[in-house]
């Protein structure tokens, strides 16, 4: 088979079981309801006008497997898809989604992890993506960071009580070359086998990640960067969900 037979056959496993602390808001993220769709709609609706898209699974929390099903169903009803309850952390929500395909006997050669809140994503950043996969094995969506980076020591944290209150403060240990810096995104595209491999090496170290990329990395298999657009950034803060909301709905948002 060419890189072009493979590329109509990727699984996606699409996180959407946590409870988004940072944003504050009364529901999870994903289920927010912007423009008349929830945000995990607009998220998967790229992923599915690729038109290689064979199944996704998407991990919620426990309250919201039926919602989510129903949304996806209602609006995407041909897609293969099965929600499953997710795990604490990010990782084992991925993790719990590997499971669930290769119970259900899913074995796409490439599978994808995108965040359930990254609803700006394109087809084209997806099958870049996807082409550097089928291409290296493993490929993410990626951006020049914009900020200098510090790298600090958690160790030297020091509690400084002042007028305004205690504040935490950093001493920085090194700074890098911001040209070497890049901000993961996602989607996040491997070969299936090195990406279980991934999961299975972290399971046995304990090991836990806050991207796939690094777990791969972590089994010594190199990751490349495809260049994408800051427009990808992940619903994370209130001023995220003003800019999704703004740019979703423009003037009457
Ligand atoms: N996620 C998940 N399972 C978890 C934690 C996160 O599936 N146990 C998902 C989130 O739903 C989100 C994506 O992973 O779509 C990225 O995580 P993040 O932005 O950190 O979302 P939350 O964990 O919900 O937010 P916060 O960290 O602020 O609580
Ligand atoms: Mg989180």
């Amino acid at each position: 088979m060419g890189a072009e037979s493979n590329r109509s056959r990727f699984a996606l496993i699409l996180p959407a079981a946590g409870s988004g602390q940072r944003l504050g808001e009364s529901i999870p993220k994903p289920f927010l309801s912007i423009a008349g769709r929830t945000i995990l709609e607009h998220t998967l609706q790229p992923f599915v006008d690729t038109g290689a898209l064979v199944h996704v699974v998407i991990p919620t929390e426990k309250n919201y497997i039926k919602t989510a099903r129903e949304r996806v169903i209602t609006s995407f009803s041909h897609l293969s898809v099965e929600v499953i309850e997710g795990g604490s952390e990010r990782q084992y929500s991925i993790e719990k989604g590997l499971d669930a395909m290769k119970a259900a006997g899913i074995d796409a050669k490439w599978v994808a992890v995108h965040d359930a809140v990254r609803p700006f994503i394109t087809v084209d950043e997806i099958q870049r993506c996807l082409d550097a996969a089928v291409k290296f094995g493993a490929a993410i969506v990626a951006v020049p960071a914009k900020d200098t980076i510090k790298m600090v020591d958690l160790d030297k944290m020091v509690d400084q009580g002042d007028s305004a209150g205690n504040q935490d403060t950093y001493r920085i240990k090194h700074t890098p070359n911001r040209a070497t810096c890049w901000q993961a995104q996602t989607p996040q595209i491997f070969d299936s086998t090195i990406l279980k491999k991934a999961y299975e090496q972290a399971r046995e170290t304990s090991a836990v990640g806050t991207d796939d990329a690094s777990l791969v990395e972590a089994l010594g298999h190199d990751v490349y960067i495809v260049e994408g657009r800051r427009e990808n950034f992940k619903i994370t803060y209130p001023i995220d969900l003003t800019l999704t909301r703004w740019l979703m709905e423009g003037e009457n948002a």
